[in-house]
């Protein structure tokens, strides 16, 4: 048995934060199913958020203001003490990543330079050309080498283990060597980002199967609004990788095959720069209703920001363009299509990353604070992870420090045996149904009918749907029965709780019968404030999630219509 005082699973952003701060006065580890900087936080472009009013156009930018635009953005449903939180720590937490050595873009002055972003009124986006996440994703891991703190890296966890409501530690598999182990731990943090990989269509990452958040329903903790997926407008058009807004935020169009720039129609004021959501709802409404190019995309066009520009700040989106697209930006527009970028919800947590049940945390975007309610605004998930991930930290240490935790292991190796036993049996079976056919099922099914326009009969389609694919994963079996790197075994496991989480999206969807944020019901296409200002809760029950509410915490903001 291997032990740490804490572990954090997940080696992105919020991870590492996580394990540098709390690694100057407890034993900690991190466990990952990737090395470090190939967690999905590398592919993260844009920006991060921070009233630092470096720009000329933004010197009017406070804190507060950054609230009130990151509160309205997710359409009220953002808890206002934790985005309050959020947007506070901001400009320090920035400070603090580019004293570390994060090498910001800056403006001619030497400060660090902002660009504009969805539903932001300044400029308040600070960046690294577009490779933003992978040079604050580096300039962490350098400083998790300095801390010494442990890196477990190619493990996947396959459970959380919780007894008498303390948090015990956690089972893992070596991804190398096949072998279970169980790890013995007082506090364990879930930094494992988010599903993306649920859907056929995603900007995600390959490992982005929501495991952690997986591993955490089974063991019983609340999940919080899953039915609030982010769409990010602008995907390039049949690979479905990114395309940042930053690129919006440098002056880019949108068009459509009329040769117009329809967010006029969509939102006058913040034209292509509104909300995800909005935006992401009017590309799709323009290709739904025959506007489209090749009925399948809408063209985002830089050719008037100039080679230069294009070169200096958008360096990577020109790369993926030309390398995936065929396409030069600085001679064509790009072709893009929204995709599935991003998940709201997550393991519900109070505003110091803390579960209900003592020991066990989350940050980042698997967790549920709420700082993003029904649509974060872009440039606000990488603040998240470098805010949050402090705030877990101190919350672990002073939990560490206050409790006396009395040794218990045997329910450590009650897990490990159960589990084994199902890997075995599993490994065991000669014949049974493939999981690629039902994985590839249940991510059609939820992009078609779980997407950015829902109705209650695809709801209802889809629910049915992902229960006959629940009992099929019931009858599996694996071509490849060995244990090293054997990637068939570790999909079935991930492929369980991706079943789950496609379940909880789509009832708490379906159940939610208003729009607000990235939930729009074509059936009940308006906010419904009396009924559903309310943060959906689902626990794991044998028989599917057990969802009940929870109030959304205001402060000054009150809830009113957004205009744009
Ligand atoms: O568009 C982007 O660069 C993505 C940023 C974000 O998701 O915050």
């Amino acid at each position: 048995m291997i032990s740490h005082d804490v572990i954090v699973i997940g080696g992105g952003l919020a991870g590492l934060r996580t394990a540098i701060c709390a690694a100057k006065k407890a034993d900690v580890a991190v466990l990952s199913k990737v090395h470090p900087i190939r967690s999905h936080s590398v592919a993260a472009q844009g920006g991060i958020n921070a009233a630092l009013g470096n720009a000329k156009e933004g010197r009017d930018d406070t804190w507060e203001k950054h609230a009130f635009d990151t509160i309205k953005g997710s359409d009220y449903l953002a808890d206002q003490p934790a985005a309050e939180i959020m947007c506070k720590e901001a400009p320090a937490s920035v400070y603090e990543m580019e004293h570390r050595g994060t090498p910001f873009s800056r403006f001619p002055d030497g400060r660090i330079a902002q660009r504009p972003f969805g539903g932001a009124g300044f400029p308040r986006t600070c960046y690294a050309a577009d490779r933003t996440g992978q040079m604050l994703l580096h300039t962490l891991y350098e400083k998790v080498i300095k801390e010494n703190v442990r890196v477990y890296s190619e493990w996947l966890v396959t459970d959380l283990v919780i007894e008498d409501d303390l948090t015990r530690g956690l089972i893992a598999i070596n991804m190398k060597t096949g072998e279970l182990e169980a790890f013995k731990s007082k506090a364990v943090v879930f930094a494992t980002g988010g599903y993306g990989r649920v859907y056929e269509v995603s900007t995600n990452a390959l490992i982005n199967t929501g495991s952690g958040i997986a591993v955490a329903y089974r063991a019983g903790l609340p999940i919080e609004d899953l039915e609030f997926v982010q769409f990010h407008p602008t995907s390039l058009f049949g690979m479905n990788i990114l395309i940042t807004e930053g690129a919006r935020g440098e002056g880019g169009y949108l068009f459509n095959n009329q040769g117009d720039r329809f967010m006029e129609r969509y939102a006058p004021s913040l034209m292509e720069l509104a909300p995800r959501d909005i935006v992401a709802r009017a590309i799709q409404t323009e290709i739904d209703e025959g506007r489209g190019f090749e009925d399948s995309y809408v063209h985002l066009d830089l050719r008037h920001l100039g080679a230069e520009k294009i070169k200096d700040r958008l360096p990577a989106i020109r790369e993926i363009a030309m390398d995936f697209g065929g396409i030069d930006p600085i001679v064509s527009p790009i072709p893009v299509i929204p995709a599935q970028h991003y998940s709201m919800g997550g393991i519900s947590t109070d505003y110091t990353g803390a579960s209900p049940i003592k020991g066990t945390y989350a940050a980042g975007e698997c967790a549920s604070v709420s700082v993003h309610g029904a649509n974060r605004l872009g440039g606000n998930s990488l603040l998240e992870t470098i805010v949050f991930g402090k705030i877990v930290a101190n919350s672990l240490l002073k939990y560490l420090k206050g409790n006396e935790i009395e040794e218990n292991t045997y329910p450590l190796e009650r897990t490990l045996k159960k589990r084994r036993d199902k890997i075995n049996n599993l490994l065991a079976r000669k014949k049974g149904g493939r999981i690629s056919i039902i994985r590839e099922e249940m991510r059609k099914t939820l992009s078609h009918n779980v997407g950015i326009f829902r109705g209650r009969g695809a709801l209802t389609y889809a629910l049915e749907k992902i229960k006959v694919l629940k009992e099929r994963y019931k009858n599996i079996s694996l071509d490849d029965k060995g244990l090293r790197y054997n990637s068939d075994l570790f999909n079935a496991i991930e492929l369980e709780g991706m079943i789950d989480l496609a379940e909880l999206i789509t009832k708490g969807a379906l159940n939610r019968e208003e729009s607000r944020g990235s939930h729009f019901r074509l059936d009940f296409p308006k906010r419904d404030d009396k009924n559903w200002l309310k943060h959906t809760i689902a626990f794991y029950s044998e028989d599917g999630p057990r969802v009940s509410y929870k109030d959304v915490k205001i402060t000054k903001y009150e809830p009113k219509e957004r205009k744009y």
